[in-house]
């Protein structure tokens, strides 16, 4: 079982389309417990540097501009075995390939629009949470 923490944003377009607070409802209907939350708007270079494992790759300038394009949700929850149980919620990356009923499924419009971010691991969830907040921020 991994840990209780993971970390999620859900991202510009659907943010756009109005859909924060369902994605929010079924966040807490899978007993996510939400610890901090924040409303803001990722500028480039932030979005570089909080996605900088993925600088290199052929969808880097992409995903930093997008994520960079509006305001975000970002959000620290908290449940046992978090990391895995928000990815089963969620989906897979791209959305063509995500479950019926999971976030992405529902919301999300492609693999860059995505919907929603959620942590791959116990370590990156700790390191994308710190990014965002400080201890003051949680409750
Ligand atoms: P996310 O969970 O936020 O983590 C990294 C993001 O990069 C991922 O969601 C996708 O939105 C994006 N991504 C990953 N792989 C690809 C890809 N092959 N093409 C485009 N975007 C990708």
């Amino acid at each position: 079982m991994s840990g209780i923490q993971t970390f999620t944003m859900i991202k510009p377009v659907a943010v756009k389309n109005n859909y924060i607070g369902p994605i929010l409802h079924m966040i807490n209907e899978a007993g996510f417990r939400i610890k901090a939350m924040k409303f803001t708007h990722l500028t480039k270079q932030q979005a570089m540097v909080f996605y900088s494992v993925h600088e290199g790759k052929s969808f880097f300038e992409d995903l930093t501009s997008f994520m960079s394009s509006g305001p975000i949700v970002a959000a620290i929850l908290e449940k046992d075995n978090a990391v895995a149980d928000f990815r089963q919620l969620i989906g897979a990356t791209d959305p063509a390939k995500a479950e019926q009923g999971t976030i992405r499924k529902l919301y999300a419009e492609s693999m860059s629009h995505n919907a929603v971010h959620g942590s791959d691991s116990d370590e990156n969830a700790i390191i994308e949470s710190d990014f965002f907040f400080s201890k003051m921020e949680r409750y």
